[in-house]
Formats: C-alpha cells, structure tokens, sequence
C-alpha cells in the first residue's frame, strides 16, 4: 500500500492509503482531516499542495490543474483532491497561497 507523507500545521502525518485513493476523499470520511480542502472538483484550489517526493509516481496533470495552477506546475503544486495516489508520495500543505484565476464573467452575468 502506498505511504502518503503529509506535511501540514507543523505536524509530518504518516499514513498508508490504497492504491488509486485519493486524499480529499479520505479527508472527507475523517481519515486526513487536518488535509485542507474545499470543492472536491478542481475549482477552488483550496487543496493546493507542492509535492516533495514522488511526483513521478503520480499521473500527468490533467486540464482542471493545468488550468487553476497554470506555471505553479512546474515548481511542484498540484491539486490534492485531483490526485490519485499510486506510490509513496510526500507533500506539503505548508505556506501555500495559491488563489484560483480570475474568471471571466459570462455574457449572461454581464447583463
Ligand atoms: S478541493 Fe477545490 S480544487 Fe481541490
């Protein structure tokens, strides 16, 4: 089973997970629950994270992350909650400010 290392609030959590699992689900039934989350979807980036070990074990970023972190991607940050973990990984949640882009509002909300 893969070991996920979290490193959040000044604590190093230390957990084994299943293989494919992902993190916010597992936030959400209790089992991180100091893992800092909001929508689930990839749209508020509330579950930024920069990835200290493993990032090669990890499936390439998809659109939703391309899109919110745009050229974080390169320094590391992924989004947690799009994130199934194969492997031993380890990841921080510690001073990250990451701020979802602007949205461009539609022709309906410029009404
Ligand atoms: S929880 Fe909202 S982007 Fe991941």
């Amino acid at each position: 089973m893969p070991k996920v290392k979290l490193h959040i609030d000044g604590e190093l959590i230390e957990k084994e997970v299943d293989k494919n699992a992902n993190l916010v689900v597992l936030a959400g039934i209790k089992q991180f629950p100091k893992l800092k989350y909001g929508c689930g979807m990839g749209r508020c980036t509330r579950c930024t994270c920069r990835v200290l070990k493993g990032a090669e074990n990890l499936d390439e970023p998809n659109w939703k992350e391309k899109k919110m972190l745009g050229d974080k991607l390169e320094e590391g940050y992924r989004l947690t909650c799009q994130l199934s973990i194969q492997d031993d990984i380890e990841i921080t949640q510690e001073n990250i400010s990451i701020r979802p882009p602007r949205r461009k509002k539609s022709v309906t909300e410029m009404k």
